[in-house]
This record gives C-alpha cells, sequence and structure tokens, in this order.
C-alpha cells in the first residue's frame, strides 16, 4: 500500500475530478435535453439534482475511496469484511469497463471526425453528402475499428503512464484547454445570424415542461454526467489525500462539469438553429448535424469554419479521453492492488477486454445490427444496461453503505477530516441526512418508476 500515488494538490485533484465528469454527455445530451424539458426550469432542476441527489453519492463514493486508500472492491471488503458488499465492490470494477467499451466506439468517431476536419472534407459543396457520411462510416468495418482502437490505444497508454505522470498530467493540461475551447466555440455559434433562436431554447424558462420525466432525465443526466455510480470517483478519491477538502472536491467538480454543459450548450445550440435545423441529440447531432453546418458555413469564410469543425472534434475527443481513462483506471487499480499484477500488464489486459466488447459494440451498427439483446443491438444494450441499471443501483447502494452501514462517527471524521474542518463539521447533519434519507429514497422511487411506470 506504501507505494500508493496521490493526486498533487487540490486543484489537479479537481481537475482530474472534472476530466471524468467531462465528456460525451456535456456536449450531446445536455443542451438537448435542457431545450425539450424546459430551458431554464430544467436548468434549476437540474442544479438541485446535481446538489442535493448527486453531490451526496459523489461524497458517499469519495467517504469509502478516501478512508480506505484502496480500489473498489478493496476498499468495500476492508469497510464491511466478510458481508455481501464486496461484491458491490466487485460489480463497479466491470461497469465502467461497459462504459469504457461503447464509449470507445463514440471515440472513435471523434477521432475519425478530426480527421475528417484536419483534412477539409466538410466543403460547401459536399454539405448534403456530409449528412450520410455519419451512415456510411459507422456502418463500415475498418474504419470505424481502426479508430477505436486508437482511441482505447490512447485511453491505455494513459493510464499505463500511472497516477501522476498519466492521468494528472493528461488532466492537468486537458481541462483548461477545454474550456477555452468550448467557449471559442461557444462564442463564434452565439455570434452567427439567427443564433437567437438557439439561446432562447437554452434560456426561456417553460416550467409546463417539468413532467415526471424531465425529473428522471435531469437525474440520470447528473449521474451520467458525474460518473457517478460505477466506482469511477470511489477509486479517483482513493487518490485524495488525507488533509483535502472531498466536499470541496466533490462541490468543485460538480461545479465545473455543470459550467461546462452550459457552455456546451451555447456552442451547439444556437449554431443549430443558425442553420435553421430541428435540435437534437447523441451521434446525429454531433456526427450528421455539426459537421453539416460546418460544411454550410464554409460558403462564406472557409478558414473560420475549418477551424471551428477542428477545435470542436479536437473538443470531443480530448473530453471523451478524459472521461475513458478514469474508466480504465478503476480495473487497473483493482488488478494492480487485489491481483498483485504490474501496472503494465493490468493496463493490457484491460485494453484487450474492452476491446473484444468494443469491436461487438462497432460492428453493432453494420455487420452485427442483427444481432439483438432484449430487443437492442449490443451497442444499445451497453449504454442501457449502464446507464438505466448499473448506474442508478450503484449509486443507491454506495449511499446506502454510507448512510447505513457505515459507522456514523466514521463518515463524520473522514467528511470533516477529524473535526479539524468547521465548516464542514456545521454541514454535517444536513450532508449526513442527504445521504441516509433522501438520496437513496428518492432513487429508488425514480427506478422503480422508471421500471414499472
Ligand atoms: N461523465 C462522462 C460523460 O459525461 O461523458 C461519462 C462517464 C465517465 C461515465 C466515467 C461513467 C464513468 F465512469
Amino acid at each position: 500500500m506504501s507505494s500508493r500515488e496521490n493526486f498533487g494538490s487540490r486543484a489537479t485533484v479537481i481537475m482530474a475530478m472534472a476530466g471524468s465528469a467531462i465528456g460525451l454527455g456535456n456536449i450531446w445530451r445536455f443542451p438537448f435535453i435542457v431545450g425539450e424539458y424546459g430551458g431554464a426550469a430544467f436548468i434549476l432542476v437540474y442544479i438541485l439534482c446535481c446538489f442535493l441527489l448527486s453531490l451526496p453519492i459523489f461524497l458517499s463514493e469519495s467517504i469509502i475511496g478516501r478512508r480506505t486508500h484502496q480500489n473498489t472492491f478493496g476498499a468495500m471488503s476492508t469497510l464491511a469484511p466478510g458481508t455481501a458488499w464486496k461484491w458491490l465492490g466487485l460489480l463497479t470494477v466491470f461497469s465502467p469497463l461497459i462504459i469504457l467499451s461503447y464509449y470507445s466506439v463514440v471515440g472513435g468517431w471523434s477521432f475519425a471526425y478530426l480527421c475528417k476536419a484536419v483534412t477539409l472534407q466538410f466543403k460547401p459543396e459536399n454539405a448534403e453528402a456530409v449528412t450520410s457520411m455519419f451512415g456510411q462510416f459507422s456502418t463500415s468495418t475498418w474504419g470505424p475499428l481502426v479508430c477505436m482502437v486508437i482511441f482505447l490505444g490512447l485511453t491505455a497508454l494513459i493510464v499505463y503512464f500511472g497516477v501522476n505522470k498519466g492521468i494528472e498530467r493528461f488532466s492537468k493540461i486537458s481541462i483548461p484547454v477545454l474550456f477555452v475551447l468550448i467557449v471559442l466555440i461557444a462564442v463564434y455559434s452565439i455570434t452567427l445570424s439567427g443564433a437567437g433562436e438557439g439561446v432562447k431554447y437554452l434560456v426561456n424558462p417553460d416550467f409546463s415542461k417539468l413532467t415526471p420525466d424531465a425529473f428522471a432525465a435531469a437525474l440520470g443526466q447528473s449521474f451520467f454526467s458525474l460518473s457517478l455510480g460505477v466506482g469511477t470517483m470511489l477509486t479517483y478519491s482513493s487518490y485524495v489525500s488525507k488533509d483535502e477538502n472531498i466536499l470541496v472536491s466533490a462541490g468543485g467538480t460538480a461545479f465545473f462539469d455543470l459550467l461546462f454543459a452550459i457552455l456546451a450548450g451555447f456552442a451547439v445550440m444556437p449554431a443549430v438553429f443558425a442553420a435553421g435545423i430541428a435540435p437534437s441529440s447523441g451521434p446525429g447531432l454531433v456526427f450528421e448535424t455539426l459537421p453539416f453546418i460546418f460544411a454550410k458555413m464554409g460558403s462564406g469564410a472557409q478558414i473560420i469554419s475549418a477551424a471551428v469543425s477542428i477545435l470542436f472534434f479536437l473538443t470531443i475527443l480530448v473530453a471523451a479521453l478524459s472521461s475513458s481513462i478514469s474508466m480504465m483506471e478503476v480495473g487497473v487499480a483493482y488488478l494492480v492492488e487485489e491481483k498483485k499484477q504490474p501496472r503494465h500488464k493490468a493496463t493490457v489486459l484491460l485494453f484487450v477486454v474492452t476491446l473484444v466488447i468494443g469491436v461487438l459494440c462497432a460492428l453493432s451498427f453494420g455487420t452485427l445490427s442483427g444481432v439483438k439483446l432484449f430487443g437492442n443491438t449490443i451497442f444499445n444494450f451497453c449504454d442501457k444496461l449502464a446507464s438505466n441499471f448499473l448506474m442508478t443501483v450503484g449509486a443507491l447502494l454506495f449511499s446506502v453503505f454510507v448512510g447505513w452501514k457505515m459507522d456514523k462517527a466514521a463518515v463524520r471524521d473522514e467528511l470533516t477530516n477529524g473535526g479539524t474542518l468547521s465548516g464542514v463539521k456545521k454541514l454535517f447533519p444536513f450532508v449526513y441526512f442527504l445521504i441516509k434519507y433522501v438520496t437513496p429514497v428518492t432513487i429508488a422511487a425514480i427506478f422503480l418508476i422508471s421500471l414499472f411506470g
């Protein structure tokens, strides 16, 4: 245990965690659901969800991780020896790998589209063809596979270098760069003529759209966006030193994740509306609508539109990478600490395992599109399994564990650094109440309604 690494400072803790949090979820989902569920009204609900429901889960994972300084399995086995809780630790070794498998497919697409942007393939004369380009690309066999291997390879390379020289160093550079890029793109997008409608779509509050579905969407999005319930934040917190204030690191991460999501909204939606296209989310938005817009814009100033498209796909690629490394690190920490594997072996092993599942996910758009699991393609099955089930169950169980199984004094000790943080000491009863009652009850209710409702 003695050679275990820690993140170097508060700033790097927050940057690494924000790196995990900021990803595809912020760019391709958040802007759309904000518009669909009532603009500023939804943002308000989302903020409440983040800070009253997701933050307590984040803290639960942080408490377990930082208390033990161990991987998910080791942490649960140490805190609840001889009980079934270790299975939660083991489950969360696998959940991020499932996410990583399909996330890498999209990471690969982003890499491919960055190459297309660099080689100036989004041109006014082929604007229409640009939209169908994605269908052709994603259903083909070799292109997506090669790009996925490159993306997974980059992920493994960063993880291989370890917590300080790999993850921390990458996040320290990538997070500031991501913020600069997204601000530049947002400024450009807002100043396009006709962008006003897009801004309205995001900010006009419409409280009538706050249906029960909107609440479920806010909760699901905040889990995914903050990488909760799958042991990622637990593992990252295990690299946080004993004198760090984990309320500040979790709160800071949630703040930057939210800020980036809102900026992404202003980067994407005004451009979509300026082009007179219906808003959408997911792959269609990023790989069809936006390239089409980049191509069209080229009829004005070609250099600017080329630059914006390059910056945009670079943003997506870097954001996806800073998330994917956190997914791989969970399993690597487990293999290194529990199975005594050297780091390089653990990384290669997980690279191969995710590659195998990733290949199936990638091919499920073309060659394997006929293979269905419970009515879903392999890619969609992995996505639904992770986002609708594994994350929710994991989040629920982590908060139940900290609220009901762990000793209250230990929880207080961990949150307040042995009673030395007087501000946190005052907040403790409120935070504990959220962890023990509010979070589990609300998540269980929303989960059951979505399963049977
Ligand atoms: N938070 C990432 C995003 O918004 O794209 C996704 C994610 C990362 C989910 C890490 C789960 C995880 F463990």
